[in-house]
């Protein structure tokens, strides 16, 4: 493994290689501790490129045992292998030349899940970013891009499933109870794509024909007897097919498309061409044992990866740097698709929930980075919620600015224009302003400034010349390498409503452009005057969050609770409630901690219970109001010195009265939405099941019993509710003994389900309060424990130090220690997983003095261990700086 580091990697360095690669076939001999791979590979000298320039390929950790020159033995002084790089020279200035490597790998020993690696017996690959350089010497870089045959030869009886990416050629015995299989990917592709899995594994098969008419085979591979487990996901697939063609026009490539689910994998998915392999619980569901969230991700990254075979594997990326090309592009394409497969209101309150708990405490933290950043020491450090969701943000931005018509013009254009190629994130933006007409450059800021945007308002109507005046001021805050920013481009729906339910129509508007109800920020400062306005308008600002910011606007409560019940979008119902209740939540945290008294707003919890209780609305949007900000929310919100069991118990406080005032509303609630007979996992269902588990919740808190969700434990019949429940009784009631028994007749019931058991560890892990470490502790001897297992240790380690603020940020510092005592014995396993989990410590320094010491010291703790990965250094020194 890497330990090397230091070395940073420029994006102003970027350029091309000196040789073009042609082709690579690839043989491998699989084997659990020995795999031969042989690697041929065609290159000549690039046009242009210093006919002495050396032939530099990349490796790590290689056990090379054979290197030939056009078939015959490299001589020795023509290259060197040091420091995990191969080095040739004398190479000829003009045609081609074939390089042949032979590697030797042992799958069995690659805990790091990167390169080729087995999992339950199963050998499969993980290559994105860098782990193709595990397999053998290559440009394992994504830019460059060649046609791959891949023929893999294994033990027949261990290993009857042979595969890899593209076209099957064939395959036949090959003495000795092996066997062997051919493959070949027509399509040009780098390494990170690449992808091989042997096993012996169960199939669905389904099959889908494109909208040219071709019919394209689809599989998911499975471990034997879960096959009915992936009717969800091939559902899932087929829905993602004929909505990319619908939407995007994108139509499918190969005869056949692929799914492995595995049960060790350090990501979600991975969309190596035709052969995905996935995290298993992202392809695994059944109403026993799959909650609603599950089957949603399960849709939603389905979608991601088979998306990605046009926003990803058709047009990759030059570089890392331009990771978000591929993923805030794909990510927004499977917002879009679950957007339209649900409801879209509520998937937009769920992804801006999301946003805000992740990504905006990482842009505000010390690892705040740029969307495209210009600088990076380990790119698996760089799969981010920023390059992700920030990215995919600022691909709805562009979609916001210019309209859906131009926007599907400039998509179009980029497909054509870029189909095949190894892009920029430059390249993408000029599509859009080609087929606009719009300069974009301001706008791409959001691509280079890190940070979120704070945006400050303040309104004035002049009643006698019937003007209504907004002004604006923007300030992005400073991040690591960045300290001066300028001014974005910030584009905000809005809407100005009147006391009758209509939409004032302004005469004029000036001081910004506004397109449809869109207004452009594009000043530090602006003041934007709507003129004809006949009496006070109520605003409504970003609505649909079309811009990712946090705006400070101090609007009368009374004008919020009219956008929270009376506005056309529903997103922007949802954040007025949102804005009334942060505040309340922030001052019940400072009263808890000053130990005063703690006041709620009647307005809060009056405006929280009607919503609810509104039957026009969608049991689903009714549920997200339900749920207050979290404590995540309210420290973001508090925005530092914060004390962790202070905005706890101000949150409980608050609860407590809406709890008391809705009990009777809540106990309504839950008889009404039961959801009988027979599990579906449309979004109905699961709308209603999540306002019933909403109001269970309430319950719990006005009756102060665990009798109720004892019941509905009891009494559930799919695993939404039973989880709920059971979150319940442990989260309020973690001493009763209904809640020993429920967890005891859970673990018993799913012992042998991996991906059950693993909500059996996170629904303790998150238990509240002071006795959470103990537990984890007590939990981690557990014999269903698993520390090699990464769902595994995420489930406990990693939802204990993400999900359980009072718990983990102990007073006395003891979660931290804790959490550094785990990274050092994960690290050299799996430093992508220590690397990740050690990431829940980023907003340490908002924590006040006497918990940021703590962490400060177990983060040195960290720093200072031995042979750290580069994965965990970078993290950790970042982090410290
Ligand atoms: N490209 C994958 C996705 O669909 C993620 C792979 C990340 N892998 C890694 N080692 N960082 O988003
Ligand atoms: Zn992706």
């Amino acid at each position: 493994m890497r330990t090397e580091s230091g070395r940073i990697i420029n994006l102003a360095d970027y350029r091309p290689t000196d040789f073009v690669l042609e082709r690579v076939d690839l043989t491998f001999e699989l084997d659990p501790t020995e795999t031969k791979c042989t690697s041929r590979m065609l290159f000549h000298r690039r046009e242009g490129a210093a006919t002495d320039a050396p032939l530099v390929l990349d490796g790590d950790e290689l056990n090379m045992t054979g290197l030939l020159y056009d078939g015959m033995p490299m001589e020795a002084e023509r290259f060197t292998e040091e420091d995990d790089v191969l080095t040739i020279r004398e190479l000829p200035e003009t045609g081609s030349f074939e390089i042949t490597v032979d590697t030797v790998i042992n799958p069995e020993a690659n805990t790091q899940l990167m390169g080729l690696y087995r999992t339950n017996g199963i050998y499969c690959t993980q290559c994105e970013a860098e782990g193709f350089r595990r397999i053998t010497y290559f440009y394992d870089r994504p830019d460059v891009l060649c046609v791959y045959t891949v023929n893999i030869i294994a033990d027949k009886e261990s290993c009857p499933l042979l595969l890899s990416n593209g076209n099957f050629l064939g395959g036949a015995g090959y003495g000795e109870g092996k066997h062997f299989a051919a493959w070949f990917d027509p399509h040009p592709k780098p390494s990170y794509l690449f992808a091989l899995v042997a096993g012996d594994l169960g199939v669905v098969e389904d099959s889908f024909t494109t909208m040219s008419g071709r019919e394209v085979v689809l599989k998911i591979y499975v471990e034997h007897g879960k096959e009915p487990r992936a009717a969800y996901a091939m559902d899932a697939l087929k829905r993602s097919m004929k909505w990319d063609e619908d939407v995007f026009g994108r139509e499918y490539d190969l005869d056949i498309f692929m799914i492995v689910a595995v049960s060790d994998f350090n990501m979600g998915a991975m969309e190596n061409k035709g052969l995905n392999v996935f995290n298993d619980k992202y392809v695994l569901a059944d109403p026993d044992t799959a909650t609603d969230a599950d089957y949603a991700n399960i849709e939603a990254i389905i979608a991601h990866e088979y998306f990605h075979n046009w926003t990803g594997n058709r047009i990759t990326c030059r570089d890392w740097f331009q990771l978000c090309l591929k993923e805030g592009l794909t990510v927004y394409r499977d917002h879009e698709f679950s957007a339209d497969q649900r409801s879209r209101a509520v998937k937009r309150i769920a992804e801006v929930r999301h946003l805000k708990s992740e990504q905006f405490p990482e842009d505000a933290g010390p690892l705040a980075h740029p969307v495209r950043p210009t600088k990076y020491r380990e790119i698996n450090n760089f799969y981010t919620t920023t390059v992700y969701e920030k990215g995919s943000e600022v691909t709805r931005m562009i979609a916001t600015i210019l309209g859906a018509e131009l926007f599907k013009q400039g998509m179009d254009l980029y497909f054509e224009r870029h189909d095949g190629d190894a892009a920029t994130i430059e390249d993408f933006v000029k599509c859009f302003e080609d087929a606009s007409g719009r300069d974009l450059s301001q706008f791409s800021l959001w691509y280079h400034q890190a940070g979120t945007p704070l945006v400050t308002v303040s309104s004035a109507f002049d009643q006698a010349k019937g003007v209504f005046t907004l002004s604006f001021e923007q300030m992005v805050p400073p991040t690591p390498g960045q300290s001066a920013k300028e001014p974005m481009h910030i584009p905000l729906r809005f809407g100005l409503l009147l006391a009758d339910g209509t939409e004032a129509q302004p005469r004029a508007i000036e001081g910004a452009e506004v397109t449809g109800d869109v207004l452009h920020l594009t000043k530090r400062q602006q003041t934007v005057t709507f003129s004809g306005i006949p009496t006070r308008p109520v605003v409504t600002l970003n609505r649909g969050f079309s811009a990712p910011i946090n705006l400070h606007f101090e609007q009368p409560l009374a004008d919020l609770a009219h956008v929270a019940r009376h506005d056309s979008d529903f997103f922007a119902r949802w954040q007025a409630l949102n804005d009334i209740a942060l505040p309340n939540l922030v001052e019940a945290a400072r009263g808890a901690r000053n130990a005063g008294e703690i006041a709620v707003d009647p307005l809060l919890a009056d405006t929280l219970i009607a919503v609810a209780g509104d039957e026009t609305l969608e049991p689903a949007f009714r549920a997200q109001i339900l749920a207050l900000p979290s404590e995540a929310d309210v420290a973001r919100e508090h925005g530092g010195n914060n004390d962790p069991d202070a905005i706890r118990a101000g949150r409980e406080a608050v609860l407590e009265v809406v709890a008391h005032k809705g009990a009777e509303l809540f106990a309504a609630l839950f008889d009404r939405n039961h959801t009988r007979g027979g599990f579906t996992p449309d979004a109905a269902s699961a709308g209603k099941r999540a306002l019933r588990n909403a109001a269970l919740g309430y319950l719990a808190i006005a009756e102060g019993r665990p009798d109720r969700a004892a019941k509905a434990f009891e009494t559930a019949d799919n695993m939404t509710d039973l989880s709920a429940a059971l979150t319940v009784l442990a989260h309020r009631f973690p001493d009763a003994p209904q809640t020993a028994e429920a967890l005891e007749a859970f673990r018993a019931r799913f012992a042998d389900n991996a991906l059950v058991i693993d909500k059996w560890f996170s629904i303790q892990s998150t238990i509240p309060g002071y006795g959470a470490l103990d537990r984890v502790r007590a939990l981690m001897e557990s014999p269903l424990f698993n520390r090699s297992n990464p769902n595994r240790v995420r489930a406990l380690v990693g939802t204990f130090a993400f999900s359980n603020p009072t718990g983990f940020n102990r007073a006395d510092g003891a979660g931290y220690r804790f959490l550094a005592e785990q990274i050092l014995e994960i690290d050299p396993k799996n430093p992508q997983l220590a690397a990740r989990i050690l990431t829940s410590m980023r907003s340490w320094r908002a924590l006040e003095d006497v918990r940021s010491d703590h962490a400060r010291n177990a983060l040195r703790t960290i720093a200072a261990g031995e042979k750290l990965s580069s994965d965990v250094s970078d993290i950790v020194e970042r982090m410290l700086k």
